[in-house]
């Protein structure tokens, strides 16, 4: 995945504010990316025009050698479907159904069918095989948070986003979802790109990347908390 010259301005005169102000980023496949950056940096704005939820001012995502600023809704809407996963911090599970149904509802959504040993195997990986038949309200939020990683995970999307995946968990539940992310990275080859606030979330990232006003202002290699404080720090006082 690729992001090139990327900008995305809001509203017009006076008013405009610029959430992206000329963004150039890489993305190798498996990589697991942290994004970080102080409130109304622009994290947020940078996700939605990489998982082609918003579009671009200026510039270009391209996913996977596809340029989304050639697709039309059609073929955008597949493409969300198909190569990008989502996991929100609110889990966006479908109230009435059970944790399986909610796992394998974007399969059926796209018409495909489910790869069987594949389910269970991320089922198993995410300790979830004696929760399949639970409703989201019959499960912890660690558990909901499993069940919404297995959902991204299932249709294999060459992109996982995630935003702040572990804001609402407690610390050992957000550990071993951190870890989940990283495995689909070295195992399962999928990118990963994680907003988050905390920087021990953060060293699970191979790379963090520190927005500011909109742009790239650091990056830190194979973070450790002290380099990812520091960065942040810097970050700030930009
Ligand atoms: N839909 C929108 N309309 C107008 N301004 C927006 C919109 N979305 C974001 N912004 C502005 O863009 C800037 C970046 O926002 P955002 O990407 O949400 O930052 P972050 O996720 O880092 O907190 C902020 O100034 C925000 O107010
Ligand atoms: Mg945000």
């Amino acid at each position: 995945m690729e992001a090139i010259g990327l900008v995305r301005r809001f509203g017009e005169g006076e008013t405009a504010v610029t959430a992206v102000a000329g963004v150039d980023l890489g993305f190798r496949r498996g990589e697991f990316v942290a994004v970080m950056g102080p409130s109304g940096s622009g994290k947020s704005t940078l996700m939605n025009l990489l998982a082609g939820l918003d579009t671009p001012t200026e510039g270009r995502v391209v996913v996977e050698g596809t340029d989304l600023s050639g697709l039309g809704d059609r073929q955008l809407t597949r493409l969300r479907r198909e190569r990008v996963g989502f996991v929100f911090q609110a889990f966006n599970l479908m109230p009435a159904l059970t944790a399986e149904q909610n796992v394998l509802l974007p399969l059926k959504l796209s018409g495909r069918r489910p790869d069987r040993e594949f389910f269970d195997e991320i089922v198993r990986s995410l300790r979830l095989q004696d929760r399949l038949g639970h409703r989201p309200a019959e499960l912890s939020g660690g558990q909901q948070q499993r069940v919404a990683i297995a959902r991204a995970l299932l249709a294999r999307p060459a992109v996982v986003f995630a935003d702040e995946p572990t804001g609402a968990l407690d610390v050992s539940s957000g550990h071993e979802i951190l870890g989940r992310l990283r495995e689909a990275g070295t195992r399962l080859g999928q990118t990963v790109v994680m907003v988050t606030h905390d920087p021990v979330a953060a060293t699970y990232a191979d790379r963090v990347l520190l927005l500011s006003d909109g742009a790239l202002h650091g990056t830190v290699e194979r973070p450790t908390t002290r380099a990812v404080l520091a960065a942040m720090a810097g970050a700030e006082g930009a």
